[in-house]
């Protein structure tokens, strides 16, 4: 459906200056100006956030007919619905007649939207199906009145639940664009009984004052650690594994189109204990559990996918499936991002997901250890940023001994920059493009 087809000449937006995204991403650095220019943000808003696939919701939230959230894709509001003939649809948050935010609520359940300001009101499909004391309007209103509905995302897919949406008409199939990506949201559906997971707990919402792109490259970076986190390790022992990256067979990968992980897989197997990654929690303390994974997978494959346990992946460009957790960001300025975050629930698996929950809440929550220390630790560097020299930022790390395979590029060593010099390949394929009119 489009709103915006009517017999009215069309206006030619100004042509884009073109951008030399050399300038700015080179092999092994960037310039500090992706993170901070107001021209360059605009540009990613009208590239990577206008063109390609983006996160919007899983179904689990939307469920029944009707139920709804407010999303953005890059800075445009969007309503996610689950309409009335079934269809998951994006449509544009925005009222047709003078483009007032038509849905004000987080979420819900409606089977229309009438407009706050003139009362225009939208059935849950995105068409226009009341305007208050219409004989006002002309002869000729009546006639593009039809063309006037909620504009839609034109392409919606998903993949293991996982809503995505592109703005534009054309371009790759949502399956083309996960690639490799999508066995990460297998793991993560392979600890559960029915193959499905559920996002229901609510989402926690930090607003980091950082890049949008610092808090995702956070996500995978393996050499932080140790650092930025010490005050975790001295609290938490045993770690889950060492986080001396030389000790471990922890890889990082860029498995391309930007998407990319820290793996533990091959620790994890190497030490063939369950749960390992969940604070190793002795299987007898969660028997129904693991007794309905095996009726799903069979005693081997349940086993395999307790010790090798869920992903940590980012998927271009706004999603990072964060093991038990899910985070989404969204950019607001180039300063300013913020990041929602919830745990993983596994349907039917009440006292799981109450362990899940508490555990999410320690890393993740208001008073949790891990996003309090990389919300500060992306605070500071957009602070350090303002100081001009030096002007680039060093992606080098483990760039001699990347290896690639047929999983991407991988480093045996977690702490090396693999993940973030492939996140910056597809950032300057993506925002170094023309842009759509
Ligand atoms: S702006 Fe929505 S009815 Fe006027
Ligand atoms: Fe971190």
């Amino acid at each position: 459906m489009t709103t915006t087809e009517t017999d009215r000449p069309a206006v030619e937006p100004p042509t884009p200056d073109a951008f030399d995204v050399a300038s700015v991403v080179q092999d092994h650095r960037v310039h500090g100006s992706v993170y901070t220019s107001p021209e360059i943000f605009q540009r990613e808003l009208d590239t990577i956030f206008r063109t390609g696939w983006v996160y919007v919701a899983h179904e689990s939230e939307i469920a029944e007919s009707g139920d709804y959230l407010t999303r953005r894709i890059g800075s445009e509001p969007v309503v996610v619905v689950h309409s009335k003939d079934g269809q998951i649809r994006v449509l544009l948050n925005r009222c047709s007649h003078r483009a007032n935010r038509l849905c004000n609520a987080d979420a819900g359940n409606a089977n229309s939207f009438r407009c706050p300001y003139h009362g225009w009101t939208f059935s849950n499909d995105g068409s226009l199906t009341a305007v208050p004391m219409r004989d006002g309007y002309g002869t000729e209103f009546q006639k593009v009145r039809s063309q006037l509905g909620m504009a839609e995302a034109p392409r919606v897919d998903s993949y293991g639940g996982f809503v995505f949406a592109s703005l534009a008409p054309e371009g790759i199939s949502l399956a083309e664009h996960l690639g490799g990506a999508a066995k990460a949201i297998d793991r993560v559906l392979d600890l559960s009984p029915t193959g499905k997971i559920e996002l229901r707990a609510g989402w926690m919402k930090h607003l980091h004052h950082a890049n949008w792109k610092m808090v995702v490259e956070n996500n995978v970076d393996g050499y932080h650690a140790l650092f930025t986190h010490a005050s975790v390790y001295d609290a938490i022992r045993p770690a889950k594994v060492s986080h001396i990256p030389a000790k471990v067979d922890v890889v990082v990968r860029d498995i391309g189109s930007g998407h990319s992980e820290i793996d533990y897989s091959a620790e994890y197997r190497k030490l063939d204990e369950e749960f390992v990654w969940y604070g190793r929690i002795p299987r007898a303390k969660l028997p129904d559990y693991v007794a309905a994974l095996e009726d799903r997978h069979g005693p081997e494959k349940a086993h395999d996918a307790l010790v090798v346990g869920p992903s940590h992946t980012l998927i271009w460009p706004n999603l990072f499936l964060a093991e038990m957790n899910v985070m989404y960001v969204e950019p607001i300025a180039p300063d300013e991002t913020v990041a929602y975050t919830t745990a993983v629930l596994v349907p039917g698996q009440d006292k799981l997901n109450q362990r899940t929950l508490r555990r999410s809440e320690g890393a993740m929550g208001p008073a949790g250890f891990l996003i309090a220390d990389d919300g500060e630790i992306g605070m500071r560097n957009q602070a350090g940023l303002a100081a001009h020299d030096p002007e680039w930022l060093e992606l080098s790390r483990g760039v001699e001994t990347d290896v690639i395979d047929e999983t991407g590029v991988v480093n045996s060593d977690k702490s090396a920059e693999t993940p973030q010099r492939g996140f910056y390949r597809q950032w300057a394929s993506v925002v170094g493009q023309e842009i759509r009119a």
